[in-house]
């Protein structure tokens, strides 16, 4: 068997960003790993997932009255655990659980980082072998090191993440991470269990043809979105129209095509949910920095998805992101007294 040494791995990758920080500790790049970790193990049962029981609902309800399935259960533990068990992470939110969880023991008190993610969104999707993926973000603590992290630490706007990343159990499983800068993609080898550099240096092309949107609730969105909606429909040839709708329902998987190909996703306001239906710190915040770093833009129809000031862990808003012609294009409609 040949081996090809022109593969890199994640952790290759990591140690050598490092060398250009002569002052970094490496933290970021242990947590990284950890979350590496973690994701390869949902990954094994994600794959499994119709072999075994643990397909289904877990019975019981998460805190934003959705109920769990067994896998959200399982990643959840997965990502909790090589958290606390590592030295770079002082404590975690998750979409899973109701409150912050301080790990609050003497290593953890001395790391400087807490993430917050969603162990497994688009779980609606694991019973039908769509892809379903996880998110999540990485902020440095604003609280003192040595001391036990606060809710302060983890109610931080998205401009002052470190890092921020996806996973997508998908066709392939990919991980896909972001720092201030530049945004990579590493394609797990299942060969050799690692991840390896796939997709350097991803760049969000400026215009892109499809508009990811959930067509159902078309009637619920204020009339800038339903305009631009008929917009994307009505181009011309000319303007490589009429666009392509492309909605899996799996927002990791949504936007990381988007992100690759150029497009826009939209989860608006509705009539009766004026937060739409995603979490601000779990899902918007962490892909508003990897499309922004990319090149792309990220909004909630008003403001830039990164100002926003959380005010609790599970808060909603609606979003709007993507290529930065088409979101420009989108903004002339939902906001016409700014053009
Ligand atoms: P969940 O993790 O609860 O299944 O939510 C998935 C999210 C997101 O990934 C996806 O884009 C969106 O919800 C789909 O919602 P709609 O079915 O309302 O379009």
């Amino acid at each position: 068997m040949t081996i090809n040494r022109r593969v890199q791995t994640l952790d290759e990758f990591t140690i050598q960003q490092l060398r250009n920080f002569p002052n970094a500790t490496g933290e970021l790049s242990g947590l990284l790993r950890d979350m590496g970790l973690a994701a390869k193990r949902v990954n094994v049962e994600v794959n499994k997932a119709g072999l075994i029981d643990i397909l289904g609902d877990a019975g019981s309800v998460n805190v934003q009255g959705e109920e769990v399935k067994k896998l959200d259960v399982f990643a959840n533990n997965q990502f909790v655990g090589v958290l606390r068990h590592g030295i770079s992470c002082a404590g975690i939110g998750s979409e899973e659980l109701d409150d912050i969880l301080v790990f609050d023991d003497e290593i953890s008190n001395n790391s400087k980082y807490v993430c917050l993610f969603d162990p497994l969104d688009g779980s609606a999707n694991i019973d039908v072998n769509v892809s379903i993926g996880t998110i999540f973000s990485v902020f440095r603590r604003v609280t003192p090191v040595g001391t036990p992290v606060t809710l302060a630490d983890f109610l931080q706007p998205g401009i002052k993440q470190v890092a921020a990343g996806y996973v997508i159990y998908g066709s392939s499983t990919i991980l896909v991470y972001a720092t201030r800068r530049g945004v990579n993609g590493f394609t797990l080898d299942p060969s050799i269990g690692e991840w390896t550099l796939s997709h350097p240096d991803i760049k969000c092309p400026p215009a892109g043809k499809i508009y990811s949107v959930n067509h159902g609730n078309f009637f619920q969105y204020e009339e800038g979105v339903r305009k631009y909606i008929n917009v994307c429909q009505q181009k011309e040839a000319s303007e490589g129209g009429p666009y392509t709708q492309r909605y899996i329902g799996s927002m990791v998987s949504d936007v990381h095509r988007n992100l690759i190909k150029g497009g826009i996703f939209m989860y608006p306001a509705l009539k009766d949910k004026p937060g739409g239906k995603l979490r601000l710190l779990y899902e918007c915040s962490p892909f508003a920095f990897i499309v922004e770093v990319a090149g792309g833009l990220a909004t909630d129809g008003k403001q830039r998805i990164l100002d926003i000031q959380p005010t609790h862990v599970h808060q909603r808003t609606p979003l709007y992101i993507g290529s930065k012609l088409m979101m420009e294009e989108l903004n002339s409609y939902i906001n016409p007294d700014q053009s």
